[in-house]
């Protein structure tokens, strides 16, 4: 379904009710591994999917589907805990409705974490990545339909999705913390299926150095919007093929877990800066 420019409004008319005086400017969506991070939000605010007229919500099992409003790092945020994905029968459209909502409520940043799998052979498991680009060659566009001026224009230009600005700031940020902060490109995949060993030599091939089934479709929607953007990617394994080992849902939420104190600060930091 193709959702007018009204529930959009709809959406944040129904929050906005909520929220009173609070307006939020940074929008987070944490990806496996960081979403609890929305339990320190201070003077929190929760408001569940289900209950905000027509958003998408999160049928994952163990995946929370709530907004958290507040304050982190001292700046005014909205977290988006639980994200929907295409892979769960969402349209691209659905899987981004959250980001235009926060838009509209006052956002001005999207700060996207995930987990992807390294195809870089010279990287490791357990490394940060700063997206620098990124790659989504099938499927539709998130932006597909008729589109929405007051939004953005029909053809965007995408030359910067990541903003360069925010780029600076996370290398900064990492070198203080003295974190080790690889740089490069997010490669899209479908999913639910790992990809083949094939498939991870061929998007080496096309420029890939991360691989996820998450935030293209967001971060597309946040710069056709006007918002800045800044990503990370925890490199949570080493992509299909890469080691004689199968890949498992198990090792990339281990690898979460293992990285936190490395990523939370990194993220805060960054956050503080902004
Ligand atoms: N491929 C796709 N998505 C992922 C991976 C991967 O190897 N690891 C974590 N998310």
């Amino acid at each position: 379904m193709s959702h007018p420019y009204s529930h959009y409004q709809e959406s944040a008319a129904y929050l906005r009710a909520q929220l009173g005086e609070f307006i939020p400017k940074v929008a987070l969506i944490l990806g496996s591994g960081l979403g609890d991070l929305a339990q320190e939000v201070e003077n929190a605010a929760a408001v569940p999917y289900a209950s905000i007229p027509h958003f998408p919500r999160s049928t994952a099992p163990g995946h929370v589907g709530q907004l958290v409003f507040g304050t982190l790092a001292g700046k005014p945020v909205a977290v988006m805990q639980g994200r929907v994905h295409h892979y769960e029968g969402y349209s691209y459209e659905d899987v981004a409705y959250g980001v235009r909502v926060l838009r509209l409520l006052g956002c001005d940043t999207l700060l996207v974490t995930n987990a992807a799998g390294c195809v870089r052979p010279d990287w490791n498991a357990g490394d940060i990545m700063l997206l620098t680009d990124q790659i989504k060659l099938g499927g539709e566009s998130p932006l597909r339909g008729e589109n929405l001026p007051e939004f953005g224009v029909r053809f965007p230009d995408a030359s910067h999705l990541y903003t360069p600005r925010l780029q600076e700031v996370a290398r900064q940020v990492a070198q203080e913390l003295g974190t080790p902060l690889r740089e490069g490109v997010y490669y899209y995949s479908f999913g639910p299926q790992y990809e083949t060993p094939a498939e991870i030599r061929a998007i080496r091939a096309l420029g890939g150095d991360a691989v996820g089934m998450s935030t293209a479709p967001e971060v597309i929607v946040a710069a056709h919007c006007g918002m800045e953007v800044l990503g990370f990617s925890l490199l949570s394994n080493m992509a299909a093929g890469m080691l004689p080992k199968p890949l498992s849902e198990e090792e990339v939420l281990e690898a979460g877990k293992a990285a936190r104190h490395r990523f939370v600060p990194l993220v805060l930091g960054c956050l503080a800066q902004l």
